[in-house]
């Protein structure tokens, strides 16, 4: 997962210190840096004439997409306060956009995906539970609001992970299902560095809220496998430092993360993870260039052969490789989001190979406009090269594609998206 793993959205510290400034720049969605000529590479706005389409492909195969729609409009509507708010309040102080609410709809919605419940996933009891945790520590460590802060982070850390048992997931390579869905992190206490950062963060709001704290508390994460986010107390900042922790936009440094472990966890295309998961969606469409390492071009082929037969025979889910359709959720939130024109590129390859070519089309033609329009050409690395020439293949491929077949219909793979059979 070199690429995705590496990105300094899972690593390193949500609230952003000067140190990692630029990331505030390449990351912006605030309507004043589109037109001011900031560097702001990845920005981009969510299209509002592009359709998304999991749940319209679920519906007219069937499926019952009333609680999936439900709990995007939950998570939406959270996601929609961030424009609103005052983009100089930070989301720890502010208690409009609920981080914890908004990992639970976007919990739910992949719940209801997979699950053939009739009721959906119960979010405001997972809400008492999270509370019941601020509360709890309450209770249990009320000296420490008198004591030193190191006291008291001393002691929310024995909380966090003694007391209550919480600990990082240790499976490296691919995330445990539950360690990346908030419900049943606080069931099992088995969490993502997200996840469990998410939980610290929202104990330290409630604390805050409750009156019962009064500095600044940051969270880092510590680079080895298995460390668990930590807090310590912010240093004393310089007012242009200071400036840049509050105009940060904290929920997209909290809830992108989440939605990418998600889309790492579900992306179909498994195997290597040495490659992006772009890259390995691509290759499986033929559309990567992969004579630049011809000793793994083999397995690599083979994979991405078994994933495209797997699609292909309608078999979405597998524990080993992915599931397209929590992939294709995932990506679409990301995009609600607005947090990396790559989003556009990625759910486009994902339409692809769910046969949904005209829209594929569009994403990546859009992916391509935004990065034209933003992208300094001098910093792309040699990956970022290596996938945006995937992406000409595929829109040169999409659109023989398209040619041959004028009326399109959507390919046997789509009108399959809901069919569940595992044969593997
Ligand atoms: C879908 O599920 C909801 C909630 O269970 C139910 O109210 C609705 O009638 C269902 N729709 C169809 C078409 O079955
Ligand atoms: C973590 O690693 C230990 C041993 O290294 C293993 O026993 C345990 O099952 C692992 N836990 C998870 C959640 O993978
Ligand atoms: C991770 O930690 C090691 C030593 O503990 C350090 O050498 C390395 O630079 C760190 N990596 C990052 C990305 O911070
Ligand atoms: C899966 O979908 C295909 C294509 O729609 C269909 O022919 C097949 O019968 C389905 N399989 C099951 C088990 O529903």
């Amino acid at each position: 997962m070199s690429g995705v793993a590496a990105s300094p959205w899972i690593l390193g510290t949500f609230l952003l210190s000067s140190s990692s400034s630029s990331l505030a720049m390449e990351f912006s969605t605030s309507p004043a840096t589109s037109g001011g000529g900031a560097v702001c590479r990845s920005h981009f706005r969510q299209p509002k004439d592009l359709k998304f389409v999991l749940h319209d492909a679920l519906d007219s195969s069937g499926f019952n997409t009333t609680y999936a729609r439900k709990a995007r409009e939950g998570f939406f509507s959270q996601i929609r306060k961030l424009s609103d708010i005052e983009r100089e309040t930070s989301i720890i102080i502010n208690g409009e956009v609920d981080l914890g609410k908004t990992a639970l709809h976007i919990a739910a919605e992949d719940d209801s995906l997979i699950s053939h419940s009739s009721v959906p996933l119960p979010v405001d009891a997972f809400m008492q539970r999270l509370d019941g945790l601020s509360r709890g520590y309450c209770s249990r460590y009320h000296s420490s609001f008198r004591s030193s802060p190191d006291n008291f982070l001393e002691c929310l850390e024995r909380y966090m992970y003694v007391d209550k048992g919480f600990r990082r997931t240790n499976s490296s390579n691919q995330l445990e299902q539950r360690a990346v869905y908030l419900h049943s992190v606080l069931t099992h206490r088995v969490g993502s560095m997200s996840m469990l950062s998410l939980i610290y963060s929202e104990i330290l709001k409630m604390l805050r809220l409750w009156g019962l704290l009064n500095f600044d508390v940051e969270i880092s994460s510590h680079n080895d496998s298995y460390g668990s986010p930590r807090g310590y107390i912010k240093q004393k900042t310089t007012e242009s430092d200071q400036q840049q922790i509050v105009t940060t936009e904290s929920l997209l440094l909290k809830v992108a993360p989440i939605l990418r472990d998600l889309k790492n966890a579900f992306w179909p295309f498994q195997l290597d993870q040495s490659r992006s998961p772009f890259l390995r969606a691509a290759e499986a469409a033929y559309c990567s260039d992969r004579s630049a390492d011809v000793d793994k071009s083999g397995l690599q082929l083979a994979s991405a052969k078994a994933a495209r037969h797997r699609l292909e025979r309608g078999v979405w889910t597998s524990v080993r490789f992915g599931d397209i359709r929590r992939a294709l959720s995932a990506c679409e939130r990301l995009i609600i989001l607005e947090a990396d024109s790559m989003e556009l590129r990625d759910y486009g390859v994902l339409l692809y190979h769910c046969g949904f070519y005209k829209e594929s089309l569009q994403y990546l033609k859009l992916y391509q406009d935004t990065e034209k329009s933003t992208t300094m050409k001098q910093l792309q690395d040699s990956l970022r090269k290596l996938e945006d020439d995937a992406v000409e293949k595929l829109i040169i491929r999409l659109n023989l594609i398209l040619m041959e077949d004028d009326n399109i219909r959507p390919s046997s793979i789509a009108s399959s998206l809901y069919n569940n059979t595992d044969p593997w």
